[in-house]
């Protein structure tokens, strides 16, 4: 996969994400979203990947008081996870947590997002907020992208 072919299904996403998001006018959010935003009720929060990032995002959502449910590829390896952060975690299939949650956490490597916006851009474009927090390390996805992306006004 080129860093070309990346970027263009990562900026793919995100228009697809963030066209759905401003779509939402606010009065169309949720009325327990709006209600209380800060201290209020509990949220449905999702998590794509729940690696380092994940796990310990969504691990600080659930000691917050929200539901969280964790996913991933292979949604058996993150039992000791949920097991460790407490009855409001789950665990769920990437298409159950795409489902679930009415705030998405994307916490991948960056060079996943393609598929992910592939397979669930439409989904998660109607959701209420997504958050994307993955960035391309030279370590893990080679100097090239991060080069790619550094030249291209992105941040690595
Ligand atoms: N912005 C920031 O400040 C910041 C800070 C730290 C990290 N990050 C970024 O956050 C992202 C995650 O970092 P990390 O350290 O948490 O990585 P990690 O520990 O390697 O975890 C990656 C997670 O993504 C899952 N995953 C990989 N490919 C996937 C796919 N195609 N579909 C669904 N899930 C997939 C992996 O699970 P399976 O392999 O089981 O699917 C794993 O749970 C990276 O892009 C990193 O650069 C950003």
């Amino acid at each position: 996969m080129t860093n070309h072919k990346v970027e263009n299904g990562r900026r793919k996403f995100l228009l697809t994400v963030s066209g759905g998001i401003a779509g939402l006018a606010v009065g169309s959010l949720p009325a327990r979203v709006l209600a209380q935003p800060a201290g209020g009720p509990p949220l449905n929060i999702s998590t794509i990947g729940a690696g380092r990032e994940g796990g310990a995002l969504g691990a600080l959502f659930v000691k917050a008081g929200h539901r969280v449910m964790f996913s991933s590829r292979h949604p058996d390896t993150l039992k000791g996870l949920v097991d460790e952060v407490g009855p409001l975690a789950r665990v769920g299939t990437v298409a159950e947590a795409v489902e679930f949650g009415d705030v998405v956490l994307v916490v991948v490597p960056y060079t996943a997002m393609e598929q992910i916006g592939r397979d669930y851009g439409n989904a998660l474009a109607k959701k209420v907020l997504v958050i994307d927090v993955s960035n391309p390390i030279a370590r893990r996805d080679g100097t090239e992208i991060v080069k790619w992306v550094d030249d291209h006004g992105g941040r690595a």
